[in-house]
């Protein structure tokens, strides 16, 4: 089954269209709230978890598994395939783990204010695709919870009225500033997780 992804987004080869769990589901809006439904769960279990710290490779596997495992058979699993998006798969472990230790030392060290931290993490974690799918949402959570955890912050403003998982100008502009980052330039997701006004 084919499902008509929005723009920034990354299809599911056939082998992991063959994970989704629940064979009755036939359209995207099921999909969608499927695992909508999985991901308010995965969020009541971050909300009451003892442990399981932010920091660590496998608490970001469990974090995926959480939100999206009882939809797909592959969640809380490295990608194994390429994508649009994303590093080598077999680089996936390594990089991530880099990642966390980066991160970890921003804030221990107050390098980046709450804000920036947090664009910075959720665009590494993004760019690293480590999962066939779900990266965009898992991230936003997982930054969610390092600003919390970690900063003792509010968590990013991301939707702001907008469905950010459909085609409109708040995702137009997510992607857009991802896709600075991805160039280096990180001032377009600062201004669009509130770290930065815009200059005009
Ligand atoms: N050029 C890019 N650089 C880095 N990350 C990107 C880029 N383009 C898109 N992304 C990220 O990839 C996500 C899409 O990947 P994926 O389909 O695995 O996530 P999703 O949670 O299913 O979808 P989404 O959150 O977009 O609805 C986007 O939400 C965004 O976070
Ligand atoms: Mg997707």
């Amino acid at each position: 089954m084919i499902f008509e992804e929005p723009d920034g987004a990354t299809p599911l080869d056939p082998d992991e269209n063959q994970g989704l769990k629940l064979s009755h589901v036939t359209t995207r809006g099921e999909l969608d709230e499927l695992e909508q439904a999985n991901i308010e769960q995965g969020l009541a279990w971050v909300s009451r978890r003892r442990g399981g710290d932010i920091f660590d490779d496998s608490f970001i596997r469990t974090l995926h598994k959480r939100l999206f495992g009882d939809v797909w058979r592959w969640a809380g699993e490295y990608r194994l395939t390429e994508k649009n998006i994303g590093i080598d798969p077999f680089q996936i472990g390594a990089q991530l783990r880099m990642l966390l230790e980066n991160a970890h030392y921003w804030s221990k060290h107050e390098v980046f204010t709450p804000l920036e931290a947090a664009a910075r993490f959720h665009h590494r974690m993004v760019q690293i695709h480590p999962f066939p799918n779900g990266n965009g949402r898992h991230a936003r959570i997982a930054t969610d919870i390092l600003l919390e955890e970690v900063y003792d912050h509010s968590p990013v403003v991301w939707a702001s009225g907008f469905d950010l998982q459909a085609d409109n100008e708040r995702r137009a502009a997510y992607i857009t500033a991802l896709r600075s980052a991805d160039g280096g330039d990180f001032y377009p997701l600062l201004v669009f997780v509130g770290a930065k006004l815009i200059c005009s």
